[in-house]
């Protein structure tokens, strides 16, 4: 899709269609005078009062130039949620038919505008041969004062969300075709295209590292594991000398192992791996937006099989840090590969981390499919984190991590054990990470429960969701 702001007068525009938002309560703009009658028996009619995700299509207006004036509900003032209304208006007006779209700002800010088009226009149908859903060809915001703000911030929506679509088609991509190694090989041509660095630790430079906990989660496939770096400096030294690391879970798909998954629903692991995207699409979008601070990704791939050689319960590891592990349960393989990870970024100098992971099915009992569970050792570090979230939109809940949980990884056998029992169970897979973490301020945060849409919203499409990649930019942009 083509995406771009223009500054022109309501009535010049020509597209398919011309889209205003109108509130609840509110009357409509001065500038809608030649659609007052029709907007007026649309209210007295009850047909669109201006809630939130309603719209209403009106064909051959007169006085402007697009073949079609949509009205679009937007809710209350205060409640109102730009980007959403426009990525649900461009889900509809595509189903309609509208190739060209033209989205009428009236002061509403570019960002948000184009944040949502681009969001509401993906699909996940990359694999179907008919029947693709009908998409927009053009989307063009229209202000009325021209500024170098007004642009910039648009270019920003765009690549945010560009950014956010491309973890998406990731995670949507299926086991088979998405190994970790091929998973890298994405990683790999993204970075080239944006101008990062990239590196690869294969197989055997994990083995010379010594890195146990993430091996042996891979021992149970015949796909190779990877662990995918890609290196974000700013072009001129920083004002800071912080370092952020990235780190996100690449599990391109888990069986659970020995400790297999149900049948049902298994076809969903796929999305495994949508932490790592996410911190992936993230990279892409501070490519292009040049954060005055270092930032590198760290992706753990892997696949959790159950082939001849995989690892049993009661197997014990050695992480890269030195501490043992007791492996009671195969299906708690994220949060073993993401140690591993964690150590090594750490060595490689990162001074704070941000981790996104689908960990575990506890937080989304917790949490729904809301909000995304956040845990932390270091409140500045949650705050940015938190605000940045605030900003884009994206929902981030507060979890505890008291010391009184952590006595539930107890192990007899080893340092610790890779899970802490039925209850509160996100909560004992953050403290397993935070055991390796130590002092760096760090966040965690599990996605299993917002990284997937089981049906489709009026906003968005069921499948990837692409969450944390617009938090994680705006994090290391804010920095
Ligand atoms: N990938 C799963 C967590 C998950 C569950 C993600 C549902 C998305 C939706 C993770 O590897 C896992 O299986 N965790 C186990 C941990 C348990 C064995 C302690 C879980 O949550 O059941
Ligand atoms: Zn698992
Ligand atoms: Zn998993």
């Amino acid at each position: 899709m083509e995406t771009k702001l223009a500054y022109q007068s309501l009535e010049k525009i020509e597209a398919d269609a011309v889209a205003v938002v109108l509130f609840e309560n509110e009357p409509a703009p001065t500038e809608l005078k030649f659609a007052s009658s029709w907007l007026e028996e649309l209210r007295a009619s009850g047909e669109f009062s201006g809630k939130s995700d309603e719209l209403a299509v009106l064909h051959q207006p007169q006085g402007i130039k697009a073949k079609r004036f949509v009205a679009v509900g937007g809710g209350t003032k205060e409640n109102f949620d730009l980007r959403r209304a426009t990525a649900t208006a461009v889900r509809a007006l595509k189903q309609k038919g509208v190739k060209k779209l033209a989205w009428w700002l009236n002061g509403g800010d570019p960002e948000a505008v184009a944040e949502g088009a681009i969001i509401g226009n993906f699909e996940p149908d990359q694999y179907k041969t008919a029947n693709q859903g009908k998409s927009l060809e053009e989307f063009c915001a229209i202000a009325a004062t021209n500024g170098r703000e007004f642009d910039r911030a648009f270019e920003r929506g765009c690549i945010l969300a560009e950014a956010q679509n491309f973890t998406r088609s990731l995670v949507n991509e299926p086991a088979n075709r998405l190994t970790p190694l091929i998973l890298a090989d994405r990683a790999k041509a993204m970075a080239r295209e944006a101008g990062l660095e990239f590196e690869m630790l294969d197989q055997d430079r994990m083995r010379q590292l010594g890195m146990g906990s993430l091996l042996g989660v891979a021992q149970g496939s015949a796909e190779p594991p990877a662990l995918i770096i890609v290196r974000y400096k700013p072009e001129t030294a920083p004002k800071t000398s912080d370092h952020l690391g990235l780190v996100g879970k690449g599990v391109t798909f888990d069986t659970g192992g020995v400790s297999i998954k149900p049948a049902d629903g298994m076809e969903k692991m796929k999305y495994d791996m949508a932490g790592g995207a996410a911190v992936l699409g993230a990279m892409k979008a501070i490519a292009k937006l040049k954060p005055d601070i270092a930032v590198t990704a760290f992706v753990p791939a892997v696949e959790n099989m159950v082939g001849g050689k995989a690892q049993r319960p009661g197997d014990i590891v050695k992480s890269l840090n030195g501490k043992t592990v007791e492996v009671l349960n195969t299906d708690a393989e994220g949060r073993l590969i993401l140690i591993d990870a964690i150590t090594y970024a750490q060595r490689q100098g990162c001074t704070h981390l941000v981790d996104a992971a689908t960990l575990t099915g506890a937080i989304v009992v917790a949490l729904g499919h809301v909000n995304a569970g956040a845990f932390t050792n270091n409140e500045a570090l949650l705050g940015k984190v938190m605000a940045a979230a605030r900003s884009e939109g994206e929902k981030i809940w507060h979890m505890p991590l008291d010391d009184e949980y952590k006595d539930l990884l107890k192990s007899a056998f080893a340092d610790l054990s890779n899970i802490g029992g039925r209850w509160g169970g996100a909560v004992s897979a953050a403290w397993f990470l935070r055991e390796f973490v130590g002092d760096t301020p760090w966040v965690h945060l599990d996605i299993a429960g917002t990284a997937w849409l089981d049906d489709a919203k009026p906003y968005m499409a069921k499948g990837p969701t692409g969450i944390c990649v617009r938090t994680f930019t705006k994090l290391a942009l804010n920095w």
